[in-house]
């Protein structure tokens, strides 16, 4: 019977944190596509979701990292690969191609220079992931090769809370009370054709299922789950 009793245990945890109510919306609920009632903001809100799950999710990988728990260097490949070319590209491509040209403009230029200060911070972000990248080459050079990958990652997620931060406090209320419905309703069509494409071609239910495998993998690394 003990034979019995300890994989199942492990499986009843395993399942209970899988089956777990994620703490952040996950990506299938993100309907601004069908709901026209959102707006702008709401819609930023919705990818900010995403980018704060991957924020937590690269942080829980640095952890395991610093402390010898088990991260492999493909986990860090794929939180790259989702916040290159899904989290933060979907939501900066919104801002950069779409959003901050016109806002620029508006009320006489009025947040201008803020504008162009959340730009400048959408450039380092890329550039703190092209490190990530360049770095992650040394993965199994030990220790120091480690700690760079860790100095980078904690560097990232720290500028990035702050961004965040600035956006939801600075610009996203002004957001609110600068853009009539007509402008609300031409950003979100916008919004709405630049990922079209990605919808019609999966693109969110893959990045999804990598992400929810990789909240699994890092929770059984962090050792909120037994392991046999
Ligand atoms: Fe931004
Ligand atoms: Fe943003």
């Amino acid at each position: 019977m003990k034979r019995f009793l300890v994989p199942l245990t492990v499986i009843f945890c395993v399942c209970n944190t899988a089956c777990s109510v994620p703490q952040h919306r996950i990506y299938p609920e993100h309907t601004h596509i069908k709901n026209t009632n959102l707006s702008v903001t709401d819609i930023l809100h919705n990818d900010f979701d995403i980018v704060k799950r991957m924020l937590y999710l690269l942080g829980k990988a640095t952890y395991c990292l610093e402390n010898g728990k088990p991260v492999s260097k493909g986990n860090f490949q794929d939180l790259i690969k989702i916040i290159s070319e899904f989290s933060d590209k979907h939501h900066q491509e919104k801002e950069d191609k779409v959003l901050f040209p016109a806002l620029k403009v508006k009320n006489d230029g009025e947040k201008k220079d803020f504008l162009g200060r959340l730009l400048m911070e959408h450039v380092s972000a890329r550039d703190a992931i092209r490190n990530l990248t360049s770095a992650l080459v040394n993965f199994d050079q030990g220790k120091k090769a480690r700690r760079k990958i860790a100095k980078i990652a904690h560097s990232y997620i720290k500028q990035m809370e702050k961004h965040i931060e600035m956006e939801e406090k600075i610009l996203f209320p002004w957001i609110n009370k600068v853009l009539t419905a007509d402008e609300q309703a031409m950003f979100i069509k916008k919004f709405e054709d630049m990922e079209k494409e990605d919808i019609a071609n999966g693109v969110h239910e893959k990045y999804s299922a990598m992400i929810e495998m990789l909240e699994k993998q890092l929770e059984i690394s962090m050792g909120n789950v037994q392991t046999l």
